[in-house]
């Protein structure tokens, strides 16, 4: 019998209050991630990767605007019915989440090595120096060059890239068992870039952590998902293992995605093959398969019917009326 994952997500919605009305930003989303796997969360801008993520420790205020339905399980707890106490002891302890914008989560007020070395004395039995000691490592291991001179200043006196890196040691520093990376290197480059995801997969090896990795980067996927879940407009349309998603995928939005990635073949300033048109407004979700208006495989029963997501094999879903005429192979125009 398969290990219980260690987060289960199951028909999880968020909406939104706005001032033209109710929104669903996500729509019934569900999947799991086991103890030492990386899931990748892959899909346009807007489709809801962040809001799932959020939603995984309700980190939308206390403003009552947002709710949240179904069920979140880690470690025995639904989440979703913990009370937001009980929350946030899990939210930097076991769970840990890296953000986008590294300003609105560092304090402006302390400095770079109080902060690291808060969040470790808060899950570590050591002492301020100690901690202090492990935060300069951490800034070592994210590679911030005199973490002895850094670890004294403010996160205004570091660049954009410094502070991300900032972010990432503190992720890292509390040993959380699940660290949702939401486009944690996107502000960095290449080089940076590329030794921070083998930080992250150092640590997840040595601590059989869980990672949810979200990114619009497929090239980052490719290297470092076991598996990938893609979102389009709330909902997952598909979801493979990770080789078996590339080799083989099955819904037009993965194969449009996939086609836009850049490669070394590709000539410079030639124009990448992209997805048309742009993903709807969600005061105005399209009836029927949700990006049918955007597909060429879109016949009468996709702009009528939302297909439901259906298991083609143990560990491969798809959610497209057409997934048996889908091919990444071919004439690229005739899908996108
Ligand atoms: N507080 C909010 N109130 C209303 N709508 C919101 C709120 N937060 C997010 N949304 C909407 O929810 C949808 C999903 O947003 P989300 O930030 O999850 O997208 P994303 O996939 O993370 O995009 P990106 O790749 O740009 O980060 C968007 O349409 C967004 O406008
Ligand atoms: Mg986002």
């Amino acid at each position: 019998m398969e290990e219980r994952p260690l987060l289960q997500v199951e028909h999880l919605q968020t909406h939104f209050a706005t001032e033209q009305g109710n929104v669903t930003a996500v729509a019934g989303v569900s999947f799991h991630v086991h103890a030492g796997e990386t899931v990748g969360l892959v899909g346009e801008s807007g489709c809801g990767k962040s809001v799932t993520s959020l939603s995984i420790l309700r980190l939308f205020g206390r403003n009552g605007s947002t709710t949240t339905e179904g069920s979140i399980w880690f470690e025995g707890n639904d989440l979703l019915s913990l009370s937001m106490d009980g929350l946030e002891k899990i939210r930097g302890n076991d769970i840990s989440i890296i953000f986008q914008d590294p300003m609105t989560s560092l304090n402006p007020v302390y400095t770079i090595g109080d902060q690291i070395a808060e969040a470790i004395m808060l899950h570590q039995n050591v002492n301020k120096k100690a901690a202090l000691e492990k935060a300069i490592d951490m800034l070592k291991l994210v590679g911030i060059p005199s973490p002895e001179k850094r670890v004294n200043e403010y996160p205004h006196q570091l660049s954009g890239g410094m502070r991300q890196r900032v972010m990432i040691a503190m992720g890292l520093s509390c040993q959380p068992k699940l660290l949702i990376a939401d486009e944690p290197t996107t502000a960095l480059d290449v080089t940076i870039q590329a030794q921070i995801l083998d930080l992250m997969l150092k640590l997840q090896q040595e601590r059989n952590m869980g990672i949810i990795l979200i990114t619009h980067d497929l090239g980052v996927v490719a290297e470092v998902c076991t598996r990938v879940l893609v979102m389009y407009l709330g909902q997952i349309v598909e979801e493979a293992p990770v080789r078996e998603l590339f080799k083989n995928p099955q819904h037009p939005y993965t194969v449009g995605l996939m086609r836009s990635i850049p490669n070394l073949e590709s000539k410079r300033g030639e124009p990448l093959a992209v997805i048309e048109g742009t993903v709807p407004s969600l005061h105005n979700v399209p009836a029927g398969c949700r990006f049918a208006p955007r597909c060429a495989y879109a016949d009468a029963t996709c702009l009528e019917q939302a297909p439901d997501l259906t298991a083609l094999s143990a560990d491969h879903k798809v959610r497209c009326w057409h997934h048996e005429s889908v091919s990444l192979g071919g004439d690229p125009l005739a899908v996108i």
